[in-house]
């Protein structure tokens, strides 16, 4: 074994180690990276500690949704450390916009928002409603019992993205396939195991979507690969840019998409009247989305560098110092969500949640993730109002990615 290898190795067994060590002697934000099944309580626990904590393992934390805010937009907060350096336990890809400071970050967000312009993203809403009652028919043609994830949460976001980036039919095995060996990437820390057989799944990807974008240029069609095309031959968009691109959307807007509707659904038939809600009035659903995104989003956290020293809350921030956003916390502030810890759709609410980020970094796939798990909710309550849990939950064991791997149901 190399030994760059043995080191990473031992690197990542140290930071394991540490990690339960000190949530054992009951650092919070250690208790978060452990990625406990119900991560709630931490969060509390570094909110009691005040608007910005600093854990033992020197990350600095909060889950203040006004500082929170306000970090989001203040530019002397940046992705990058000054050596260009990423922290590895954080989504993150090589030059994907989501790992990019500005001006690089700017271009490439620029040169994508037309693919994702809600607009265009309306388009797809006859599509994604012929795909949910396709999947439906298959579950029922099978019989009463199914599992959320894997018959139909999955399938609608890999649909409609595979057809907005490009990705032709009979590739889309195989591209879900590597995906699925990628998502230790989103999930957060990962062992070395995992980082080697990611690296494997990125080398494969690189192959796939090398052909795709040769076959689009032969023969271009109304998806992102082909409207970029031009952009690479005038020398605007390089291919090392485009290729990252064109993984990282369907990872992006997939991983998190399927978890928008399995928690949104666990937290209805954890509360049944909401259920009955909807069943009875349907235009509820987008409501649904909106209470999913603040009380149980799928991306729980993301982080923040500073690129300067920055006073914040009462510390002081050296240039280089990280700061973890807690999302899922700052959505259960009690100075702007009354009741934080209710899930209740009726919330009328003036504040923006975090599920989706704020400032330059913004999810670029809102309204798409959006207008998806609206119509899954709504789909799946008009067809199967008499829907029910058979069986436990499993989660996936992320403190980034919060969903199930598991929700076995009953149709009646
Ligand atoms: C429920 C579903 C989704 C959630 C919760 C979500 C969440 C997020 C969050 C929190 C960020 C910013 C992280 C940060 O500030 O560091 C982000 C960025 C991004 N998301 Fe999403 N996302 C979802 C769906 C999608 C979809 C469907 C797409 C595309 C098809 C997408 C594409 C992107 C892109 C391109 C960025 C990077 C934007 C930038 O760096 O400027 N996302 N998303």
């Amino acid at each position: 074994m190399e030994s760059s290898e043995r080191q990473l190795r031992a690197q990542m067994r140290f930071f394991h180690d540490l990690v339960r060590k000190l949530a054992a002697q009951g650092d919070p934000y250690a208790k978060v990276l452990s990625a406990p099944d119900n991560p709630y309580p931490a969060y509390e626990e570094i909110r009691a500690r005040g608007r910005i904590y600093r854990s033992p393992l020197g990350t600095w934390v909060t889950t203040d949704h006004e500082l929170a805010n306000q970090v989001l937009r203040d530019r002397r907060f940046g992705v990058r450390k000054a050596d260009g350096e990423k922290v590895p336990e954080f989504m993150n890809f090589d030059n994907s916009m989501l790992g990019l400071d500005p001006p690089h970050h700017t271009r490439l967000r620029r040169m994508t928002m037309p693919t994702l312009n809600p607009r265009i993203v309306e388009r797809w809403r006859g599509r994604a409603e012929k795909i949910c009652h396709r999947l439906i028919d298959d579950i029922m043609a099978k019989g009463d019992r199914f599992d959320l994830m894997t018959a139909f949460a999955h399938h609608l976001p890999t649909a409609v993205i595979g057809d907005l980036v490009g990705i032709p039919e009979e590739d889309r095995e195989h591209f879900h396939h590597l995906s699925r060996e990628i998502v230790p990437l989103l999930d957060g820390v990962v062992t070395y195991e995992k980082a080697r057989s990611v690296d494997a799944a990125i080398a494969g990807m690189t192959e796939l979507f090398t052909r795709i974008v040769e076959q689009r240029r032969v023969e271009p069609r109304e998806d992102m690969i082909s409207r970029m095309l031009p952009l690479v031959d005038e020398g605007s968009l390089s291919m090392d840019e485009l290729l990252p691109l064109c993984m990282f959307l369907p990872l992006a807007g997939t991983e998190t998409t399927v978890n928008l509707i399995g928690n949104g659904i666990l937290a209805l038939l954890r509360h049944p009247e909401q259920w009955r809600m909807v069943a009875e009035n349907p235009d509820l659903a987008e409501s649904v989305v909106n209470e999913t995104l603040r009380h149980d989003p799928p991306v729980q956290t993301y982080r923040r560098i500073a690129h300067e020293p920055v006073e914040l809350g009462g510390v002081v921030l050296p240039a280089d110092g990280e700061l973890a956003i807690v999302a899922a916390g700052a959505n259960r502030d009690p100075q702007v969500f009354p009741d934080p810890a209710r899930f209740d759709i009726t919330r009328v609410s003036r504040n923006d949640t975090l599920a989706f980020s704020a400032g330059i970094h913004y999810c670029l796939g809102a309204p798409l993730a959006r207008f998806e798990a609206e119509v899954a909710y709504r789909t799946l309550i008009s067809r199967m109002p008499g829907l029910r849990q058979a069986g436990p939950v499993r989660r996936r064991g992320s403190f980034i990615i919060r969903g199930l791997r598991e929700f076995p149901l009953s149709a009646t």
